[in-house]
């Protein structure tokens, strides 16, 4: 038998993992209500039209070549106009990289900063993979507290704990995925204060930035004086196009603070050779193009947060924040006696009701006794989905 190394076989992803046993159970003809992914395309949310003909008549144009390594031109130049729009930061077209996706983009900061035993500060509960990346490039991935009694806002006091010489970065999802928390102008700022006291570079993770039910998002890149900031972005969330899979990331860095990390990012990137051709003349469209499907989506999206919200509040042994942003809602188990944690919890909740939630462990410590509902299908699905659910709960209470 031939062994793998150790380093993928760690690489742990829940979101994914449930979906085997849900299999199982639909090989026997089972129809599983899957509340597990936050694939927007595979309901009813398509990339807006002028993107989709931008990438198709980029094929037909003949662009389907090798691209420069930092992402083309034109593309990085979109980039730099949304993010001065959006965000109002002092950057050009050479502080900006596109990758193939935020997933990429992790891939270079994380292996370009961490040696063996170095740490970043990453948000608990967390998207999984930046668990997973840290320990893949090495490092370890130092967990601090986000709190659901706060709205799941960052905890400062516990990052400055956990803060110690070997960490090299604080990262921030904001809105944050599993928990749709939309973090307040005031906690960015603390924040960077934090990261400028210690001298750390900030990794700022803003997929769903336009994706806000209540308030606006805030980019510690807007606030930033001296603390140097990598912001990432792309396609798959604000722009419906997760399959694409092209994202971007770029450098508000006065000082030049980051200048070797820069060096050792690009040469990662070259030997990647470059992210997709077409899918780059896709994204000018969709950077530079009109938002108006964007209302329309939000719409829908705030229509489903709140029916999910409202079934949940009226569901015993449960109690649910309201999440600000992204499409994620993240209930908390209250009546802890019928199972022996989350996951078990979740495998239940899959075996009698047929529905598929993520349980809250996967997405770090913070998410334990916890699930997250992924709420992008329609009311209709929703409803079937929480009806079985509810009746699942009421008759699991009773016994
Ligand atoms: C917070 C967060 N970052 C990044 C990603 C992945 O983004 P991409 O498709 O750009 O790799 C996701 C996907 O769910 C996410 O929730």
């Amino acid at each position: 038998m031939i062994r793998p190394s150790e380093r993928a076989m760690g690489i742990e992803y829940a979101i994914r993992d449930v979906v085997i046993p849900a299999r199982e159970l639909e090989k026997k003809g089972i129809n599983v209500i899957r509340l597990n992914i936050g694939d927007p395309g595979k309901y009813d949310f398509q990339p807006p039209k002028h993107m989709r003909d931008a990438y198709c008549k980029a094929i037909q144009d003949g662009h389907n070549y090798y691209g420069t390594s930092e992402g083309l031109p034109e593309t990085r130049e979109a980039i730099v106009q949304r993010e001065k729009r959006k965000n109002g930061v002092d950057i050009t077209s050479d502080d900006v990289r596109v990758t193939a996706a935020v997933t990429e983009a992790l891939q270079f900061i994380f292996g370009a900063l961490l040696n063996p035993g170095d740490n970043i500060l990453v948000p608990s509960p967390s998207y999984p993979p930046y668990v997973g990346l840290v320990k893949f490039y090495g490092g370890i991935a130092n967990e601090y507290l986000t709190v659901e009694e706060n709205g799941w806002q960052p905890d400062i006091d516990d990052m400055r704990k956990k803060i110690n010489e070997r960490t090299k970065a604080i990262a921030v999802i904001n809105p944050n995925n599993p928990t749709g928390a939309l973090y307040e102008r005031k906690t960015v700022r603390e924040i960077l204060d934090l990261a400028g006291e210690y001298d750390l570079p900030v990794i700022s993770d803003e997929i769903y930035d336009l994706m806000t039910y209540e308030g606006e998002h805030v980019s510690p890149g807007s606030l930033t004086k001296d603390v140097p900031v990598i912001v990432m972005n792309g396609m798959s969330k604000v722009y419906f196009a997760t399959g694409w899979r092209l994202g971007y990331f770029y450098y508000v860095d006065p000082e030049g603070k980051l200048d070797e990390v820069r060096e050792a990012i690009d040469k990662m990137a070259r030997i990647r050779i470059c992210p997709s051709t077409p899918a780059q003349f896709a994204a000018v469209a969709g950077l530079t193009g009109p938002m108006g499907y964007l209302d329309e989506y939000m719409g829908k999206l705030k229509e489903r947060r709140d029916y999910i919200y409202k079934r949940l509040t009226e569901i015993p042994g449960i109690s649910t924040t309201k999440p600000q942003g992204a499409f994620y809602i993240f209930p908390r188990i209250e009546e802890r006696s019928k199972w022996k944690n989350d996951f078990e919890f979740v495998m239940d909740v899959l075996h009698k009701a047929h529905v598929l939630f993520v349980h809250g462990s996967g997405f770090g410590y913070a998410g334990d006794w916890h699930f997250r509902i992924v709420f992008l299908p329609p009311v209709e699905t929703l409803e079937a989905a929480m009806n079985n659910f509810e009746a699942f709960m009421r008759e699991r209470l009773a016994e």
